[in-house]
C-alpha cells in the first residue's frame, strides 16, 4: 500500500514561478531577447573580492567544522553592529541568530510564535512564501488587505478586526514585495504598539531594507524599551551582497526568542552552512560602497521604470521601492496570469501575475525591475507599445 503525504504538503500549491517560466518558451524572439523581471535575484554577480574571500573560506579547515547552532559570533557581531548604526540603537550578537536564508528565517518565526490551528494574520498581496510555509505547519494565514488606494500600507486598525483567541502574530514586509511598498515608520510604530497590547509577535521581514533609498533608519522598533517581547525582524544576505546561492539570512529577537530559535535551529540546521558566514562577516564592513552602488543603481532603474510606463496609456505603476513595482495593467477582469502570459509570449516580457500573491490581485502584475540592467528596462518602452 502506497504510503500517503502529509495533507498539509499535498494541499499546497506548487512553486509557482517555473509555471510562469515555462510561458516564455513560447516567445518567438521577435523583439530580442528576453527581458526577464519575474525573480527578486540580483542581476549583478558579488563582489569580485568577496568570490575570493568565498573560494578561500571553503578551502579551510575551518568551515568544514560544525559552527556555533546560532551561527559565527564574527557574523553575528558584524551583523548586530551594522544594524545597530543604521537604526541608532544598541544591538549585539546575542540579538542574532544566522539562518539559512530569510525563508528559513520566517520559518522558524512562525514555529516560535505558532502552532498548528493557531492563525498569523498576512497583509495581501502577501509573499507567497508566507503563506505556504503557514500552511505547511498548519498555521492559519488571515488575509488582511492592503489597498492601492493606501499605496498598499495595510491598516493597524484594520488588523484589529481580525484578531481572535487564535492569533499569535502580525507578519509584515518591508520594503514590501510583491509591490515595493514602503512602510512609513509610524505605521510600524502603530503595529508594534497593537502587537504588544495584544500579546502577539510582530514579524518583520526587511529582506530589502539595504535598497531603501533614504539612509535613515527605517524605523524606531529596536529603540522602544522591551522591543525584545513582541518583535522578531527579519533579514536576508542574499540580496543584499548578490549572494543568493550561498542561503544566509539572519533574525534579531529578545533573549527569550533567541532562545526558542536555538532549540529550533539545532534540529533544523545544526548551524549555519560556515563558508559565506566566514566571507560576510568580511564583507559587512568591507563592501559598504558596493553594496551603496547598486542600490543607487536599482534606484535609477526604478526612475527609468516609472518613466517608460508614465508613457503606455492603461498602464499604471500603482506602487514602486527596492526591488519591486505593482503594476496595474489596463484590461480590469481578465485574470493576471492571462495578462502575465501574453506578455511573456508576444513580447518576450516576463512578470508574474498579481494572483500568485493572494487573492484579489488579478488587476496586477509584479516586476522585478531590479534583476535586469537600466538598459532592458529602458527596452521595455518598445515592449510595452501597443499592447
Ligand atoms: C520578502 C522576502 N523574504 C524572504 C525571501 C527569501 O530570501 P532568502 O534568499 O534569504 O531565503 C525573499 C526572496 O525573494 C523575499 O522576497
Amino acid at each position: 500500500m502506497r504510503a500517503s503525504l502529509n495533507p498539509l504538503i499535498a494541499d499546497l500549491s506548487l512553486p509557482p514561478i517555473p509555471e510562469a517560466q515555462s510561458w516564455t518558451r513560447r516567445y518567438d524572439g521577435a523583439h530580442g531577447p528576453l527581458i526577464n523581471l519575474s525573480q527578486a535575484v540580483p542581476g549583478t554577480p558579488p563582489h569580485a573580492d568577496l568570490l575570493a574571500r568565498l573560494a578561500e573560506a571553503a578551502g579551510s579547515a575551518d568551515a568544514a567544522r560544525y559552527g556555533m547552532i546560532e551561527g559565527d559570533l564574527a557574523l553575528r557581531t558584524a551583523y548586530a553592529a551594522e544594524t545597530a548604526a543604521q537604526y541608532g540603537v544598541k544591538l549585539d550578537a546575542d540579538d542574532v541568530a544566522i539562518t539559512a536564508g530569510c525563508n528559513e528565517a520566517f520559518a522558524v518565526a512562525a514555529m516560535l510564535a505558532a502552532q498548528a490551528g493557531d492563525e498569523v494574520i498576512l497583509p495581501t498581496p502577501w509573499y507567497f512564501n508566507h503563506q505556504t510555509t503557514l500552511s505547511m505547519l498548519g498555521i492559519t494565514p488571515i488575509a488582511l488587505p492592503a489597498r492601492a488606494e493606501n499605496g498598499f500600507v495595510p491598516d493597524a486598525a484594520d488588523t484589529r478586526a481580525l484578531i481572535t483567541p487564535r492569533t499569535r502574530a502580525i507578519a509584515l514586509v518591508t520594503p514590501n514585495n510583491p509591490t515595493g511598498a514602503i512602510y512609513p515608520p509610524e505605521t510600524l510604530a502603530t503595529f508594534a504598539a497593537l502587537a504588544r497590547d495584544e500579546g502577539l509577535w510582530l514579524i518583520l521581514d526587511e529582506t530589502y531594507r539595504d535598497f531603501l533609498a533614504d539612509d535613515g533608519a527605517p524605523h524606531g522598533l529596536f529603540g522602544e524599551p522591551d522591543w525584545g517581547d513582541n518583535l522578531i525582524a527579519l533579514y536576508s544576505f542574499s540580496k543584499s551582497y548578490a549572494v543568493p546561492g550561498h542561503r544566509l539570512g539572519a533574525m534579531i529577537a529578545g533573549p527569550q526568542a533567541v532562545e526558542g530559535i536555538i532549540k529550533i535551529l539545532d534540529n533544523l540546521q545544526i548551524c549555519p552552512a560556515r563558508t559565506g558566514q566566514i566571507a560576510l562577516a568580511w564583507a559587512i564592513e568591507n563592501l559598504r560602497q558596493w553594496r551603496a552602488d547598486n542600490r543607487t543603481d536599482i534606484l535609477t532603474r526604478a526612475g527609468i521604470f516609472t518613466e517608460v510606463i508614465s508613457r503606455h496609456p492603461g498602464w499604471k505603476v500603482e506602487s514602486i521601492g527596492a526591488y519591486f513595482a505593482y503594476l496595474r495593467h489596463p484590461w480590469p477582469g481578465t485574470p493576471a496570469a492571462t495578462v502575465a502570459e501574453r506578455l511573456a509570449r508576444e513580447r518576450g516580457v516576463l512578470a508574474l501575475p498579481g494572483s500568485y500573491f493572494g487573492p484579489g490581485q488579478d488587476d496586477f502584475l509584479r516586476v522585478a525591475f531590479a534583476n535586469v540592467e537600466s538598459a532592458q528596462v529602458a527596452a521595455l518602452d518598445e515592449r510595452f507599445a501597443g499592447m
